[in-house]
């Protein structure tokens, strides 16, 4: 693609234009054309030098930001026709947007460049064109309507592009990023029982996808069961004595964040259960119960035995022959 026709790609990037068929429509058109379509504030030409005029003050010696940092990244990548810095990019401007108003003026104020910040003069929908121009597709293929789309999240609140490593993409770092607006499972992920990801060996995106997904909560699997079984193989079954809850969702009896009793339970037995079964008429305790501590009425027997799972191991569903009461 030459220089001129991704010149007006970016531009209707911009305005939020991406049909390709408009884009190579406009791309014969005169440059009037393109210029129309641009942001009104941003300047509408392309510098001539590209990054060497903007490196002329953003490099490492000047006082202006250093921006030297993206040449480590795969944005830099001159081998990448596809990327910013390969053979025909627009090398900086790919991202910033036309510059060559902000070069000759050199000062923010002027408001003529695309700086992804959140005052930034461009709507958030338009910074983010910016990135998906590039990007749609595959991963982010469901951007579009899911929750950090309809939130207004910016893809520059969660990526860093002048950085050697981008802390939202390493799996220790990534949490704190999701925090900055999560704050309530920042303090779930601090309780006794919680999944990994304190100690860095889990991370969110194990679960979510942040682009969005079909599934609810954007999980990377089509159901709550479906993304815990990709660890926990093990609860997939099938059982010879299903428990159905289990098969139904995990998530009726475990938070998949944190909690404070013990293996991410909801609430602790023998409550957990008696959100679905009646303490009335347990059979085996009215028959067994007397020899038990505390014995005599079954009722109270059924709570002094405690943990309804003390007896009821097999909480997740059964293989034994004789386990139909999820007892061993
Ligand atoms: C003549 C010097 C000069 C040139 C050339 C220049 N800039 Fe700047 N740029 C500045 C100054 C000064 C600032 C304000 C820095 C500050 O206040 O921290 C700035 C700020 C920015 C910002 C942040 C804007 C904001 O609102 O925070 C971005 C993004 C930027 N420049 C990108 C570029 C790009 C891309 C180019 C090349 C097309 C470029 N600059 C060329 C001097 C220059
Ligand atoms: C001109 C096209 C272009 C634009 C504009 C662009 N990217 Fe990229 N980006 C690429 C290419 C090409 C790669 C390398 C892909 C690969 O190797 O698979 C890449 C890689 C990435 C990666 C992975 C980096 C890595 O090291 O693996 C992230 C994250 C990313 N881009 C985010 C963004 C964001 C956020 C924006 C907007 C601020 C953006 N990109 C704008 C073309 C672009
Ligand atoms: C809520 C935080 C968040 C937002 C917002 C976000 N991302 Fe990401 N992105 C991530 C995380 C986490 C990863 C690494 C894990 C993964 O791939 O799911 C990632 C990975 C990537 C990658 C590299 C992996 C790949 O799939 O090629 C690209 C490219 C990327 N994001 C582009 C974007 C673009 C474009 C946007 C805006 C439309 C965006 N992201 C918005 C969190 C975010
Ligand atoms: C892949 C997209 C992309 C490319 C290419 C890119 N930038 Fe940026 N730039 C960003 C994003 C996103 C930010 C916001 C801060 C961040 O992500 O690190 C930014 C921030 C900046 C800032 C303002 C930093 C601040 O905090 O005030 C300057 C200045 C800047 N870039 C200059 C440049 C220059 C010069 C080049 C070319 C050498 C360039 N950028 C290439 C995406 C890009
Ligand atoms: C800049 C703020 C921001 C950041 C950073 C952020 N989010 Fe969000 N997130 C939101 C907003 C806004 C919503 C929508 C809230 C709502 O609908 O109540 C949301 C919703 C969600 C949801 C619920 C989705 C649904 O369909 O109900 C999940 C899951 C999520 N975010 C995960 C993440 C993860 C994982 C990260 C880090 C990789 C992250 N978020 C980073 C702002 C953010
Ligand atoms: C073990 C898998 C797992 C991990 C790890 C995980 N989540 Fe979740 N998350 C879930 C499930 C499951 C739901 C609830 C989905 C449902 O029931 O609809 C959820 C729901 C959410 C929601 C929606 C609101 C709510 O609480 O129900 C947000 C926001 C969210 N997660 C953010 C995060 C963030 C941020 C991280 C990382 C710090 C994270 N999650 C890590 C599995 C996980
Ligand atoms: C990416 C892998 C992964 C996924 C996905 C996952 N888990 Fe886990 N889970 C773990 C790891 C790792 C541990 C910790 C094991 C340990 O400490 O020995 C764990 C522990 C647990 C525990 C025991 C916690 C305790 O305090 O004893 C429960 C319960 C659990 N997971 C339920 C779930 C549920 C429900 C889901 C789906 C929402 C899920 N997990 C998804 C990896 C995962
Ligand atoms: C009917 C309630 C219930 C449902 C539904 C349920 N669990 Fe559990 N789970 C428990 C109880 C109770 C414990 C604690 C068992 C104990 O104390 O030994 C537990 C413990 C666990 C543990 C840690 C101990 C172990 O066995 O590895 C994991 C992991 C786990 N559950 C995963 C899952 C997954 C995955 C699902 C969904 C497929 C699921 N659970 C559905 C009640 C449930
Ligand atoms: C969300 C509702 C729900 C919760 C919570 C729940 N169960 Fe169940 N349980 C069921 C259903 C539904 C059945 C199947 C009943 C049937 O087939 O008649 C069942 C069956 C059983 C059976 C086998 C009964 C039989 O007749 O074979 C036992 C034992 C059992 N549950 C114990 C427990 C224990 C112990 C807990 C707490 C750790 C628990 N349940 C939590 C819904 C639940
Ligand atoms: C002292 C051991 C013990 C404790 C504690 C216990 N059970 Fe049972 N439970 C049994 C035995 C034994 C049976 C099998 C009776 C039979 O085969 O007829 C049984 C049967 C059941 C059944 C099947 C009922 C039916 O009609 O066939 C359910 C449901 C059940 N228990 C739930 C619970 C719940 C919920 C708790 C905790 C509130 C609990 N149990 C605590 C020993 C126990």
């Amino acid at each position: 693609m030459n220089m001129k026709k991704q010149a007006v790609r970016m531009l209707l990037a911009l305005a939020g234009l991406t049909a390709s068929a408009v884009v190579l429509a406009q791309a014969n058109a005169p440059a009037s054309a393109a210029t129309t379509a641009a942001v009104s504030g941003q300047g509408t030409e392309y510098t001539e030098q590209g990054a060497d005029t903007c490196l002329g003050c953003h490099d490492d010696e000047g006082d202006t930001y250093s921006a030297s940092a993206i040449f480590k990244g795969k944005h830099a990548h001159r081998g990448d026709k596809r990327a910013p810095f390969g053979a025909g990019g627009l090398q900086c401007e790919a991202c910033h947007g036309p510059g060559a108003r902000h070069a000759a003026k050199g000062s923010k104020k002027a408001l003529t460049i695309n700086s992804f910040k959140a005052d930034s003069f461009l709507p958030v929908e338009q910074r983010n064109q910016a990135c998906l121009g590039c990007h749609e597709g595959q991963a982010r293929s469901a951007w579009h309507g899911a929750a950090h789309d309809r939130g207004k999240v910016a893809c520059t609140d969660c990526h860093k592009m002048h950085v050697e490593r981008d802390p939202v993409r390493v799996k220790a770092t990534e949490p704190g990023v999701c925090y900055t607006c999560h704050a309530k499972q920042r303090a779930d992920f601090q309780k006794t029982s919680s999944h990994p990801v304190r100690t860095g060996s889990m991370a969110c995106s194990d679960c979510h996808n942040a682009h969005g997904s079909s599934s609810p909560a954007m999980l990377v699997k089509a159901t709550v069961n479906q993304t815990c079984f990709s660890c926990h193989a093990d609860k997939r079954g099938p059982v010879l004595w299903e428990h159905a809850p289990v098969a139904e969702d995990c998530s009726l009896c475990h938070t998949a964040h944190g909690s404070v009793r013990t293996a991410l339970l909801t609430k602790s037995p023998p409550l957990l259960c008696q959100q679905c079964h009646s303490p009335a008429g347990h059979p085996s305790v009215a028959r067994s119960g007397a020899s038990l501590p505390g014995g005599g009425g079954g009722g109270s027997i059924f709570l002094v035995a405690g943990s309804c799972s003390n007896c009821h191991t097999q909480v997740h569903g059964s293989n034994h022959p004789s386990g139909s009461k999820l007892m061993r």
